[in-house]
């Protein structure tokens, strides 16, 4: 690993500081509970847990912004895909499309993937980016990257073994393009967003898998409300994309998140021919 290679890209952490404390999750609406109990009832069935998840818009707080406000070149830029993600951890493709579009628009140079399964992601950014480019991907899993292990791309990819904690990416400066897909509960969702906070590079992007959540009740996915209490107690505007389950933060020049707000996707743009809204699988 020649990290060497950025030198400017390789500064030391950022200014951003955190107390150490995760602030309390938000108290859940009333209704929450009587949905829990129809979940239980109905033997914790997924498909009653994504009908009634889609009945909690606090979950949904963040402002959604369509794809190409938020990465640059998007319906232009050109991803080689050969084989399809793996394994039931694996991100979507559609999902995987759009952070390797990211990955290309923002000109990325080092990469972390907090979370990285088989690395099925890792192994396509490597895929479709330059040959100057490196990424680091942290896992807890020792086993982690069995996608790119052995292959030609394996010599640019840097596989941390970890928990995702402060500190765990201590000594490997800093990232321009972080993402980040770890543990979904609010707790960690929280720790994962300040690590990765720690680590941007001045002008760099952040993307979150799942923000899109769509089984809440099960209790193992609290992506909304942590990323909405990081955008409110850092002033970070966090949006998400629409079309994909992912959420974005980017410092890039021209293309901050700082300044989206909502875009509007009334319903009244349903005419299934003027529609140009990517269709989320
Ligand atoms: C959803 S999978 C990641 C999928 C991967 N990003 C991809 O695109 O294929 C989540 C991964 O996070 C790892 N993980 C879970 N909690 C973690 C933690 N606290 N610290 C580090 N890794 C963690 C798991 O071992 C698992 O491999």
């Amino acid at each position: 690993m020649d990290s060497s290679i950025h030198p400017h890209k390789n500064s030391a952490l950022s200014e951003f500081s955190w107390d150490g404390i995760v602030p309390p999750k938000p108290a859940e609406p009333a209704k929450v509970g009587l949905f829990r109990f129809i979940y239980k009832a109905t033997r914790r069935n997924p498909s009653v847990d994504t009908f009634l998840t889609g009945f909690l818009p606090h979950l949904k707080m963040l402002p959604t912004v369509a794809a190409e406000r938020a990465v640059p070149g998007f319906s232009t830029s050109k991803v080689n895909i050969c084989d399809l993600p793996r394994g039931q951890w694996a991100t979507p493709l559609v999902d995987t499309l759009t952070v390797i579009k990211a990955a290309k628009g923002f000109e990325s140079k080092r990469l972390l993937e907090i979370g990285s399964y088989k690395g099925s992601t890792a192994l396509l950014l490597a895929q479709n980016t330059d040959a100057d480019v490196r990424i680091w991907t942290l896992d807890m899993d020792p086993q982690h990257g069995e996608a790119y292990r052995g292959t030609e791309y394996e010599k640019r990819i840097h596989r941390v073994v970890g928990k995702a904690t402060v500190g765990a990416l201590e000594g490997h400066g800093s990232f321009d393009f972080i993402f980040v897909d770890a543990d979904h509960d609010y707790a960690s969702v929280f720790e994962h967003t300040v690590v990765a906070f720690r680590h941007l590079a001045p002008g760099g992007v952040i993307l979150w898998h799942d923000y899109h959540q769509n089984n809440y009740l099960h209790g193992a996915n609290g992506i909304g409300e942590a990323l909405h209490m990081v955008s409110k107690k850092f002033g970070r505007n966090i949006v998400s994309i629409e079309g994909t389950t992912l959420a974005i933060y980017s410092e890039h020049l021209d293309w901050e998140t700082a300044s989206l707000e909502s875009y509007d996707d009334s319903p009244e743009d349903s005419d299934p021919w003027s529609d140009r809204k990517i269709r989320h699988i």
